[in-house]
């Protein structure tokens, strides 16, 4: 119907009109909903991520999340990602980025990680996760490692994103809808 049409191009002319203080080569489609979110925390908007992603190094930025989500399989056996979820075998890691080694409360590490005195960053989690033992010969994450260095970008750019509080400064989907339903100026 023509009144339908006129909504929807009213839409688009408000949305076209406000840049809304992204930059100009933001990402316009809307994220795919194929993603299972968590159950704690609602999912990150594309913006989001990328501007998670935009704090790693350069090899990261790039890196296929999608791939790193399933190579996460192989560490889902000991550790949980999302906000507040339990410890298993291994620590939960969210929040992973930024966090001394070995500190989180509540869990029980080796002496060696508690001791290690690195911090994680993207770097220090490749090392980790393609030989824990190269570093920590008594750790007690007893996992082999993953040899394959695009495999290891991939998880730890999908680290970034699952484990990461939303960022400031890039709208949630809902804000960005409540923004195209003001009147335009
Ligand atoms: C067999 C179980 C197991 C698997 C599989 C495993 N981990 Fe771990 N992970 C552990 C344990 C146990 C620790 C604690 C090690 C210690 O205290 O020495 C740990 C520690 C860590 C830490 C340090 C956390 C902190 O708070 O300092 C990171 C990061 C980590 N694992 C990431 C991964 C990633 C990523 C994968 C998959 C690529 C993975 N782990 C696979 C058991 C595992």
């Amino acid at each position: 119907m023509s009144l339908g049409s006129t909504m929807a191009a009213a839409v688009f002319m408000s949305l076209a009109v406000c840049g809304c203080g992204k930059p100009s080569n933001a990402p316009s489609q809307q994220p795919s909903m194929a993603e299972t979110p968590s159950p704690s925390a609602a999912p990150l908007s594309e913006a989001q991520k990328s501007a998670l992603l935009a704090q790693l190094p350069a090899p990261y930025r790039s890196a296929d999340v999608s791939n790193g989500e399933a190579k996460f399989a192989l560490c889902r056996s000991c550790h949980t990602n999302s906000e507040g979820g339990p410890d298993m075998v291994g620590p939960n890691l969210w929040g992973v980025f930024g966090r001394k080694a070995g500190s989180k409360p509540g869990f029980s590490y080796s002496d060696d990680l508690k001791n290690a005195g690195w911090t994680w960053d993207a770097s220090q989690l490749d090392k980790w996760i393609a030989s824990p033992r190269t570093d920590l010969p008594n750790t007690k994450m007893t996992f082999v490692g993953i040899q394959d260095p695009k495999d290891r970008a991939d998880v730890i750019a999908y680290l970034k994103v699952s484990t990461s509080p939303a960022p400031a400064g890039e709208a949630a989907p809902a804000a960005n809808a409540a923004n195209s339903a003001a009147p335009g100026g």
